[in-house]
């Protein structure tokens, strides 16, 4: 039996008082989710289960149980006071997938500092932008990395510990400090932060169509709505071992790869190791994974290894598959059918909503292709994209709009008031994507509303490369939009127009790629540049990259009555 029996009763009456009862808290108490993570399951009598299972590339391995936890999490917690460092202080997460990542994340919360994950392949720029706005206060990271904080930190005041987890004592630096979890002394008892409600917990930069990289804040409220939904979306029962392999450094790493299934009192797995098929399978069949959470890239990847390769693992243990990210086609829920006997589940959310918001639920029939329906307890709609109102017509396509007061939805953009109070429209949160509601009430997502480029399941901003490829000697002018790939739904492709005196050809282009993967990630690296005499603008000079992009879909280009040079 599914833990949300039936999607249809739970809708009826739904309240989150429901979630809240579930965690005992009640209005106004203290809530701390780094407590609920690990003091709480300690005291709910599983103190000895495991809660951790950590493996590397190499294969090393290390478990630890609840009480483990616990304490890890109450060591750094002090470690972090004792550093001088504060509630409401920004305390980023520059780190692979370490235990220390993990443990580290609890312990800021509980110390109610604010937790600031960043993905460690990150480069200097891409991390200056993320930690100058934030005005970041600590930073832990690993030796492998610390090269490219060193190489801003001049730039960045407020930045007062480095914190290298890992740390060569010879070789450190100003401001630079180790902490080594094995050798420092463990701490039992640690006073955790009294935070309510409201005390904001982690800030996740996540980029947009312009401008750069905005920091979506959430609060310790936000467990009531992680906690549920890790309940009743991954189906996650006590005996589960759960897996996520999603890197905390987005969100879904850290509402689904640390809050909701810890704060569940769940068994989970983490492979700190980048995508290979079989790697991957012999992960699941070694530690009996039953519930795994995934995304439409790595289902592709895994899609393109076949059937012969799933057949040469004992994959049985699996018993619930979900997934997330970009849409998830109805050729990859068939195959998984085929080839696990499951079927993905697809789960449509953001950054801002915190949690899942539109997804397929156990037991409730799957349409190959849908994201399902709303969550209990969220209202959505679909929007008329010029008036934001309702369209309430089955098969009309227009853009998501949620009603404003979940638990787990953003407080604000971290100093950018603005542009948060911009996505409410009519009293609705408009997600920036575009989707219809079929006569059953299934949701079918169309596409994004903006120039924002999904590669992999992780969204970058053209304005960043756009702004890196400028930097380069020989950039006069560029566009960067997504064009269309097998496997990663869309790759960066950017369109140069370069200064006098410089020749264009495949020597500059793999100099600009590298140049921009460099300063930002590999992601962001552009995977094709096409050198162009000079980029469509509009008469106020903007860039059209909706004409770019029709034109590389082969899409029809709409209206270009504004367009300067035509
Ligand atoms: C954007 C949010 C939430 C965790 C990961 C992404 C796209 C997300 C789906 C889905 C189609 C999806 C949307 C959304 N997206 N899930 N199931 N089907 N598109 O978080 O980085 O904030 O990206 O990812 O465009 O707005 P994010």
């Amino acid at each position: 039996m599914s833990n949300i029996g039936s999607y249809g009763e739970r809708l009826n009456d739904f309240d989150w008082s429901l979630s809240e009862q579930e965690l005992d808290y009640n209005k106004g108490d203290v809530i701390n989710i780094g407590w609920y993570c690990t003091d709480r399951n300690c005291e709910q009598g599983l103190a000895e289960k495991t809660a951790f299972i950590w493996e590397n590339a190499a294969g090393d391995e290390r478990t630890y149980t609840f009480d483990d936890m616990r304490v890890l999490t109450n060591t750094i917690a002090s470690y972090l006071k004792e550093l001088g460092l504060e509630p409401g202080d920004r305390i980023c997460l520059f780190l692979d997938r370490v235990p220390e990542l993990y443990l580290s994340f609890l312990g800021i919360l509980k110390m109610g500092g604010i937790a600031q994950p960043l993905f460690s392949a990150f480069g200097d720029e891409s991390l200056h932008q993320r930690l100058g706005p934030a005005g970041t206060s600590a930073i832990f990271t690993q030796r492998k990395h610390v090269a490219k904080i060193r190489k801003i930190r001049d730039s960045l005041p407020d930045l007062k510990h480095i914190i290298v987890v890992d740390g060569d004592p010879e070789k450190l630096r100003e401001r630079e400090v180790i902490f080594d979890l094995d050798s420092t002394p463990r701490v039992e008892e640690f006073d955790v932060h009294p935070s309510t409600a409201e005390t904001p917990s982690v800030l996740h930069y996540t980029s947009g169509t312009t401008g750069q990289p905005k920091g979506a804040l959430h609060v310790h409220y936000s467990l009531i709505s992680q906690y549920l939904s890790a309940r009743w979306v991954l189906d996650l029962q006590p005996d589960d071992i759960y897996w996520c392999n999603a890197d905390p450094g987005w969100v879904t790493g850290t509402s689904y790869g640390i809050i909701g299934p810890w704060a569940n009192g769940i068994t989970q797995a983490v492979l700190d190791s980048g995508f290979q098929t079989e790697r991957w399978y012999k992960f699941i069949e070694k530690h009996r994974i039953t519930v795994w959470y995934s995304a439409p890239t790595a289902i592709r990847l895994l899609m393109r290894e076949g059937l012969d390769t799933v057949s040469k693992f004992d994959l049985s243990s699996l018993r619930h598959l979900c997934s997330v990210g970009e849409p998830l086609n109805a050729e990859a829920v068939h195959w998984s059918m085929e080839a696990y006997g499951l079927a993905f589940h697809d789960t449509y959310w953001q950054t801002e909503t915190g949690s899942m918001v539109i997804t397929n639920y156990p037991g409730m029939p799957i349409k190959a292709g849908s994201m399902g329906k709303p969550f209990p307890g969220i209202e959505a709609t679909i929007l008329d994209p010029d008036t934001f109102e309702p369209l309430n017509e089955t098969g009309s396509v227009g853009v998501i709009g949620l009603k404003p007061g979940w638990p787990s939805m953003f407080r604000t953009y971290w100093n950018n008031q603005e542009v948060y109070d911009s996505k409410f429209i009519n009293g609705w949160y408009v997600c920036g994507d575009r989707a219809s509601i079929d006569a059953d009430g299934y949701y079918w997502f169309q596409g994004r509303d903006d120039d924002t480029i999904n590669t992999g399941g992780h969204l970058v901003g053209p304005f960043e490369i756009e702004s890196a490829l400028l930097e380069h000697d020989s950039v006069a002018e560029s566009a960067a939009i997504g064009k269309p790939d097998e496997v990663n739904m869309e790759v960066v492709k950017a369109f140069v127009a370069l200064k006098p005196g410089f020749e264009a050809g495949p020597d500059l282009e793999l100099e600009i790629m590298n140049f921009v993967r460099k300063r930002l990630s590999p992601l962001a690296m552009p995977q094709e540049i096409e050198f162009v005499d000079s980029l469509p603008k509009t008469r106020s000079g903007k860039i059209m990259r909706r004409l770019l992009r029709a034109q590389e879909w082969g899409e029809p280009i709409g209206d270009i009555s504004s367009l300067e040079n035509d």
